[in-house]
């Protein structure tokens, strides 16, 4: 059984596009004709040449919006595709579950005829930059510790990437992660929380302790006079990557 058919179930209730990352996202796949989105999940950010769409979950495939790009039940160990079979490759948000990093990186490199696209992110980045895991959840930190992929070993198996910050909008549409900097108390909603794998796979008893320190916080404003910087920003730069790379 695919791990997101567990974690899955309400996945597009709170992963939607967000409309800026899209934008970046569509600019680093440059003028490619045909894209193969590789654990598409739902299908969030598959631009309209998309060819093709690989996800494991039928969890997940079950959410793929009407009209959306064919999709196939597959991993990214063993796309089912010939070599070159569309210009460029895409993997957003994916690589941390794969049970085989390098095999499912040279499978993205023998399908895409031109360009590889991944998003990641910076876990030594994020786990200091993202007042959550810092200050509230270190089990949570200490999770992604042992499954973030550090952006150097990603960028090699690559053969080589540009490395591009995707910074998060204050009112990112796409409920990721640190998608809630600036909105604290979406933490506290268990619905949020059940499209974070990061909370799902820490599991709710460890991260309760900190979660009653948040509540706290934000009940007595100590939050917001701590993080009264971030009230002010429009963007955050929390370690989220963009890699590029031309085959
Ligand atoms: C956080 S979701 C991201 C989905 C989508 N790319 C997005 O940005 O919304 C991670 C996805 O990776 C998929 N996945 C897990 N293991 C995989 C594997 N070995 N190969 C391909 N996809 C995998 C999961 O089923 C899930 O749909």
């Amino acid at each position: 059984m695919a791990i997101y058919d567990t974690l899955g179930a309400t996945y597009g209730r709170t992963r939607r596009p967000d409309s800026r990352i899209a934008a970046q996202i569509h600019a680093a796949l440059g003028d490619a004709a045909s894209v193969v989105n590789v654990g598409a999940g739902t299908g969030s950010y598959e631009p309209p040449r998309t060819v093709l769409a690989v996800e494991p979950s039928q969890v997940m495939l079950a959410q793929r919006p009407p009209r959306s790009a064919p999709a196939v039940r597959a991993v990214a160990e063993r796309l089912p595709l010939g070599d070159d079979a569309a210009d460029a490759v895409m993997a957003l948000l994916t690589v941390h579950h794969w049970t085989d990093l390098a095999a499912g990186i040279a499978e993205l490199r023998r399908v895409a005829r031109r360009r590889v696209v991944v998003l990641t992110w910076d876990q030594r980045i994020f786990r200091e930059r993202f007042w959550l895991v810092r200050d509230y959840l270190p089990q949570a930190a200490a999770f992604d510790d042992t499954r973030a992929i550090p952006t150097d070993r990603l960028a090699a198996l690559l053969g080589g990437a540009r490395q591009e910050p995707v910074h998060v909008p204050h009112d990112c549409a796409d409920g990721f992660g640190a998608a809630y900097w600036r909105r604290p108390h979406a933490y506290l909603d268990p619905r949020v929380r059940a499209g974070i794998s990061l909370f799902a796979q820490t599991g709710e008893d460890a991260i309760a302790p900190g979660l009653a320190a948040l509540t706290a916080d934000l009940e007595t404003g100590r939050w917001h006079h701590r993080h009264a910087d971030l009230l002010a920003r429009d963007s955050l730069d929390v370690g989220y990557r963009l890699l590029v790379t031309d085959s």
